[in-house]
């Protein structure tokens, strides 16, 4: 009772006073009997072109916390317009819930402008990310027995095994370095070739030897090359094409530049392999896009173009939830320990046998979650509606786009009591009844393609580093998040690994 009276307080603010009446009545169990017409949706004040100039002129690297302010002020629910773009915000599982329900075979999400623009002009074939319809079912429904499924996860999780057991070595190397036996470090870019050399394996089989010796000039390339696109991305989102094409040429260039090289980096993978096959099929599995296209299920442009989705999404999206990791464990060093603990006494069965990481790790999966639930890569899931439905008690007429903002989520102690605590366990005690939303990779069948790959990515890091390392930190204050396209650390504290004997 304690926390719904306090949730209460959370979303009701000035003008709160109906939404609070619909939660009075709704914790009561009165649902309000008429449902109230869409216009009747609480609207965030301000003008949707002066908004869409503030964004162009400064960014929004603080869209989450905008968000999380306006539900305070307005409630769970409530339409933001920016520049031509409308949207209703929600942040309630059962929203979420009802959202779920309503979507058919073919969840239709938002197209996303500046990456479409890309394709349009360079006349490439669009991925899943970015398909819509039939196509996007059809190309999803080849994909995911390569990339999702058990079988898959099964073959792809020796191969993480190795590069994460490498990853430690090559940090114990630099630590004994140190007469002091510890190493204190911007750990940043060695997370992200983890994540570059991981990903790079799984996909195309190929390792890049970034561990070891000091990175190519290509990857490195590739690395910033994706930074840029993710920046740009956020800079043009909003704004009609037809417009940001005067506003914003520089921008554009800049975006379409970073996008070529995505293109030619994966492409060249892609060639390697295709070349290998046609001097016959491999004798051991060699990553998913070999699979693809030994499968020929799809064409071979089909393939292409969402491998360069796969390629795109691999490395910003699981880099940052790792080092909010390591941040939040060395912050909490009883959460450390205990996922230490779990890690030394399951390393001879996942030595034996790696699948094993998955039932022998629970906690590590939990600490997982509880960093996706404070720190989502993607602050969004979007739903564009393809039949009407009534959210908090209003109606959503078809073609809403409906975005559900997951930090706000994350962040509400009517869900999560104590939102602002690093609590893994809160995972493991959830039941059946009082489940937690995990909604991180989004929902349904149009959930993260990369699900799987990323999730397996972190779990074997942590686990190995955990084993070897302890980790500190001197900073204790929360880190500044920022907004650009992908929540990401504003800067991160140095961190010390301390090697365990
Ligand atoms: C922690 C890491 C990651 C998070 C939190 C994340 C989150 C998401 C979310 C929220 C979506 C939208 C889902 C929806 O609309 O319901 C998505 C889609 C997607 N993600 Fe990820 N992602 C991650 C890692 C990856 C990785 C590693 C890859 C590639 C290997 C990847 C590839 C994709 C692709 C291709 C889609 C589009 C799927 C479709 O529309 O059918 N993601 N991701």
């Amino acid at each position: 009772m304690a926390f719904r009276a306090r949730a209460a307080v959370w979303m009701a603010g000035p003008r709160g006073s109906l939404r609070r009446a619909h939660a009075l009545a709704a914790s009561a169990g009165l649902a309000p009997k008429a449902v109230l017409p869409f216009e009747a949706i609480p609207q965030c004040p301000g003008n949707k072109w002066l908004r869409l100039l503030k964004i162009w002129r400064e960014g929004a690297e603080d869209l989450h916390l905008q968000m999380q302010r306006t539900f305070q002020e307005l409630g769970p629910i409530f339409r933001y317009d920016v520049g031509g773009r409308y949207m209703v915000h929600v942040m309630l599982p059962e929203d979420v819930e009802k959202l779920k329900q309503a979507e058919g075979s073919q969840p239709h999400r938002m197209v996303l402008e500046p990456w479409l623009a890309h394709r349009q002009h360079r006349g490439q074939k669009c991925g899943v990310f970015l398909l819509n319809g039939p196509t996007w079912r059809s190309d999803r429904l080849r994909l995911n027995p390569d990339v999702m499924s058990p079988q898959a996860v099964q073959k792809f999780v020796p191969m993480v095994d190795r590069v994460a057991r490498d990853f430690s070595k090559a940090l114990m190397a630099r630590v004994l370095q140190n007469a002091r036996g510890s190493l204190t470090v911007d750990i940043q870019p060695s997370i992200f070739y983890y994540t570059l050399e991981a990903s790079n394996l799984v996909l195309f089989g190929e390792r890049l030897g970034l561990l070891s010796q000091s990175p190519s000039p290509a990857s490195l390339n590739f690395i910033h090359a994706l930074q840029t696109m993710l920046k740009s991305t956020m800079q043009l989102m909003f704004m009609p094409r037809s417009l940001s094409r005067w506003t914003s040429p520089r921008v554009w260039k800049q975006h379409f530049e970073a996008w070529d090289y995505i293109f030619q980096y994966a492409n060249n993978s892609i060639q390697k392999i295709y070349q290998e096959l046609a001097l016959g099929r491999p004798q051991h599995y060699s990553g998913i896009v070999s699979e693809l296209l030994v499968h020929a299920d799809m064409t071979l442009d089909a393939i292409k173009a969402s491998s360069i989705d796969l390629t795109a999404g691999s490395v910003d999206t699981t880099a940052f939830p790792l080092l909010m990791t390591l941040f939040e464990l060395a912050r909490n060093p009883e959460v450390q320990q205990a996922l230490r603990q779990e890690s030394l006494q399951a390393e001879a069965k996942i030595s034996e046998n790696p699948q094993r990481a998955n039932t022998e790790l629970p906690l590590l999966r939990a600490a997982l979650r509880e960093t996706l639930r404070l720190y989502p890569v993607g602050i969004t899931v979007e739903r564009q509606v393809s039949s009407d439905l009534v959210l908090q008690n209003y109606h959503i007429p078809a073609g809403t786009l409906v975005i559900v903002q997951l930090y706000s989520l994350g962040r509400n102690p009517s869900v999560f009591p104590r939102p602002e605590l690093y609590q893994p366990q809160r995972w493991l005690n959830s039941t059946s009844t009082t489940r937690l939303p995990h909604l991180a990779f989004g929902f349904g069948p149009r959930q993260c393609l990369g699900r799987r790959v990323a999730e397996t990515e972190m779990l074997f890091l942590l686990h190995h580093v955990l084993k070897h390392f302890q980790v500190d930190t001197l900073t204790q204050e929360d880190i500044n998040m920022v907004y650009r396209f992908v929540l990401m650390p504003s800067t991160l504290p140095l961190l010390t690994f301390r090697a365990i004997n």
